[in-house]
């Protein structure tokens, strides 16, 4: 499954919509991570492992939001958004409560180990494949995307965190897993992180036509990458 978004949305505010009726009606429904983990299909040890390699996910994310900023321009501020977002990524420097730190704690939560000061469990210390194939998809679209598709896979990123969140806190909690969530509750609020920042960027470039049409390649190449990046989480979460 794959979302296209071939009509070209009248106005920011429709993509945005249309973004998430998608990924709430599809991929965090159908896709067979979201999927499996929702219908309690994981033994124990394929939910720690799926975790454990999500946890080498979300450390890249950090760094790729370090990659965008770098391709966005240097006269404007353009890098904002991005760069917001990463110091959300280190809890806005408050001590223990970078993103890190509470997928630390989330781990350990889960029988899993995590050395102080780590953010990776002992028992996964090697990035596995789907982890390593994001980062191939990410940085091959980033290397030659332009600077509105960038803006648009930031504006994307930002709204998948709270659909993708809630799905993921809910399932733990079937499994019975309930504490240390606060990773997930953190990111759960739906388009808290959408800022307005976020916003006026893609209003920015929705007079223009090409601009227009690259920001939805963007939304368009974010929702394939998450979507295979599930998809073989799940293929490495069932090989345990
Ligand atoms: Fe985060």
């Amino acid at each position: 499954m794959e979302l296209t978004l071939t009509k070209i949305p009248s106005n920011p505010d429709e993509l945005v919509k249309a973004f998430l009726t998608e990924i709430r009606t599809d991929y965090v429904v159908n896709n067979p991570f979201f999927k499996s983990l929702k219908d309690k299909k994981y033994t124990v040890k394929q939910l720690q492992m799926a975790f454990a390699a999500f946890a080498h996910y979300r450390s890249l994310f950090s760094r790729f939001l370090g990659h965008m900023i770098l391709r966005l321009p240097i006269e404007t501020e353009e890098w904002g958004p991005c760069g917001l977002n990463l110091a959300e990524e280190y809890g806005y420097g408050k001590p223990g409560k970078s993103h890190g730190i509470l997928y630390a704690n989330f781990l350990r939560g889960i029988g899993l180990t995590v050395k102080p000061e780590f953010i990776i469990a002992e028992e996964l210390k090697e990035m596995p494949e789907c982890a390593k194939n994001f980062e191939r998809a990410f940085v091959k679209f980033l290397a030659s995307a332009p600077i509105p598709g960038i803006v648009g896979m930031s504006g994307a990123y930002e709204l998948l965190d709270g659909p993708e969140a809630k799905a993921q806190r809910e399932a733990l909690q079937k499994y019975g897993f309930t504490k240390e969530l606060a990773y997930f509750t953190e990111h759960e609020i739906e388009k808290a992180h959408f800022t307005k920042y976020n916003e006026d960027q893609l209003n920015k470039y929705w007079s223009n036509p090409k601009a227009r049409k690259d920001v939805v390649e963007g939304f368009n190449q974010v929702y394939r990458i998450q979507d295979r990046f599930y998809s073989e989480l799940h293929e490495f979460a069932i090989s345990f």
